[in-house]
């Protein structure tokens, strides 16, 4: 089988804002204990951060990072995580049954952020707190001095404010797992409120309010547009969750997951300008896709024992019994996983012109591209390559690409086709890149991409996740059973990039 691929930078979608490529660190599981951070782990530095994990992280290309949850924020005090170590309370963390030390908050994520060289985004519990809470935060974070609260800060050690932009008003706030868990119209009113006082406070925030929690929740979209009814002028962002998983051995439909990514931002698009034509509004809604990863949520799980339901093991947790750092969520990535990650992230670059800010979810050892032993080594999942590649290679604008490919029908989402792309091209620099993915469970795919319009362009290098065995996964005992290869089928003669795809394959390809 064959495909056709058209590129013209003509045809820009939008800016690729940097923000694309972040992630989030939740007081989940072992994403922070044990994850990030580990004091006496052999490669701890001096604040107790290890150093194996943040090479990683760095390595991966991650902009921005959302702490300190998820379902945790929304039961969760941030004084309760700063001022002297020794004397932080413990908590009960609701969301996920734990014991939380509060030995990691605000200043130490700040600094560990610091040495990955990233943006801190910070989320406020409209959970179990409200609009005070939310300006206190926000003005030890962000205002310099001369206040009680920014005094304490300094007190504490942080001379300057963090001065953090991104603000998320709560976490999933439609579900019924949530802590405070409220209709959209509470909502909605609440975070209204907390959003125009937040930026009394400091007019340079950027917010988010929280849209559903996933598009198959029944209030979907209704919850997001009644919600933008209140926040429409007062927030910068709604946001977007998705988790994507192979069912009942249906790879097909799994491979196709990008497209439903696909409808679920068409919807979120149109209730949010549905909103602004109702409102008269002049301004744009973004979309923050500020959760987004492949998770294992039960229902016929592939192969892996402990991938159970959607906040599993917390039912396994009984009485008395609050586990500091408990093993949660800790799915092991196949390359098919990361197949579907890299058509995700192409997904997320088709809709460049609206969603200005995502974060893959989580980003150490809970639905991770990065595994952690507690002592022992780190490694990278399948799922931390492509992300490492596009986030790396996707540069300057996003191009409206135009795919002939044949199709196939699947279970989940009709009739999709074989082949999926993505280009950017970086005007300051002449790079472009192309991403692809081939979604047959059975033939290579030859693509001819006709990138003429780019102008004189040579192959700088092709980056492939690709395996005889598609379930194929990194281990502590074989941590690079996986990873990139070229693809050496590539070659580029007067404008036109001939390329063969494997079956169940995604490729990136740098020109310049
Ligand atoms: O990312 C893990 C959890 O999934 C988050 O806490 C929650 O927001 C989502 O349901």
């Amino acid at each position: 089988s064959t495909a056709r691929v058209t590129i013209d930078p003509g045809f820009v979608i939008g800016p690729i804002n940097r923000r694309l490529f972040g992630t989030f660190i939740e007081h989940m599981g072992r994403a922070v204990y044990t994850g990030i951070y580990e004091p006496g782990h052999p490669t701890a530095d001096e604040d107790g951060f290890r150093q194996d994990v943040i090479e990683l992280v760095k390595e991966m290309g991650v902009t921005g990072i959302r702490y300190p949850g998820g379902n945790f924020v929304s039961g969760f005090h941030w004084r309760d995580s700063v001022g002297p170590k020794e004397e932080r309370p413990r908590r009960l963390s609701l969301a996920w049954r734990s014991s939380e030390s509060n030995q990691v908050g605000l200043h130490e994520f700040a600094t560990w952020v610091e040495k990955v060289g990233g943006e801190l985004m910070y989320a406020v519990n409209l959970g179990t707190a409200d609009t005070k809470d939310a300006l206190d935060v926000l003005e030890y974070a962000n205002i310099a001095k001369s206040t009680t609260l920014s005094d304490e800060r300094v007190a504490n050690g942080r001379t300057e404010p963090f001065g953090i932009s991104m603000w998320y008003l709560g976490n999933e706030m439609d579900g019924p797992w949530q802590v405070g868990h409220s209709s959209a119209e509470d909502y909605g009113k609440k975070a209204s409120r907390t959003a125009k006082a937040l930026r009394q406070l400091d007019p340079r925030v950027e917010l988010v309010a929280s849209g559903s929690s996933h598009p198959t929740m029944a209030t979907f979209p209704m919850w997001d547009r009644e919600v933008l009814e209140h926040t429409y002028d007062d927030v910068d962002y709604i946001s977007c969750h998705g988790y994507y998983q192979e069912r009942n051995g249906d790879l097909a439909s799994f491979l196709a997951s990008p497209v439903k990514m696909d409808r679920y931002l068409d919807v979120v698009i149109a209730t949010a300008d549905h909103v602004k034509a109702v409102k008269r509004s002049e301004k744009t809604l973004n979309i923050s896709f500020d959760e987004w990863n492949v998770w294992y949520l039960g229902e016929n799980l592939r192969s892996f024992p402990r991938q159970v339901d959607r906040f599993y093991r917390t039912d396994e947790i009984e009485g008395d019994d609050w586990p500091e750092a408990p093993r949660l969520a800790e799915d092991v990535y196949s390359v098919a996983d990361a197949v579907v990650i890299g058509g995700l992230l192409i997904s997320l670059l088709r809709h460049a012109d609206r969603v200005t800010s995502a974060a893959m979810a989580i980003l150490v050892n809970v639905i991770a591209p990065i595994t952690t032993e507690p002592g022992g080594p780190a490694w990278r999942q399948a799922t931390y390559f492509p992300f490492a590649v596009t986030s790396r290679l996707a540069v300057g604008v996003s191009l409206d690409v135009r795919v002939q490919s044949d199709q196939y029908e699947s279970n989940e989402l009709g009739t999709v086709p074989l082949v999926d792309a993505g280009a950017t091209v970086d005007e300051e620099t002449g790079r472009a890149a192309v991403f692809l993915v081939n979604r047959s469970l059975t033939d290579p795919i030859t693509v001819t991409v006709n990138l003429a319009a780019l102008g004189e362009k040579s192959i700088l290098e092709t980056q492939m996740m690709a395996d005889d065995d598609v379930y194929a996964v990194n281990t502590k005992d074989n941590p690079d059973r996986v990873g990139l290869k070229p693809n050496e089928t590539a070659s580029l003669d007067d404008g036109i990039l001939t390329i063969t795809l494997p079956a169940v394959s995604w490729t990136a390809v740098a020109l310049g």
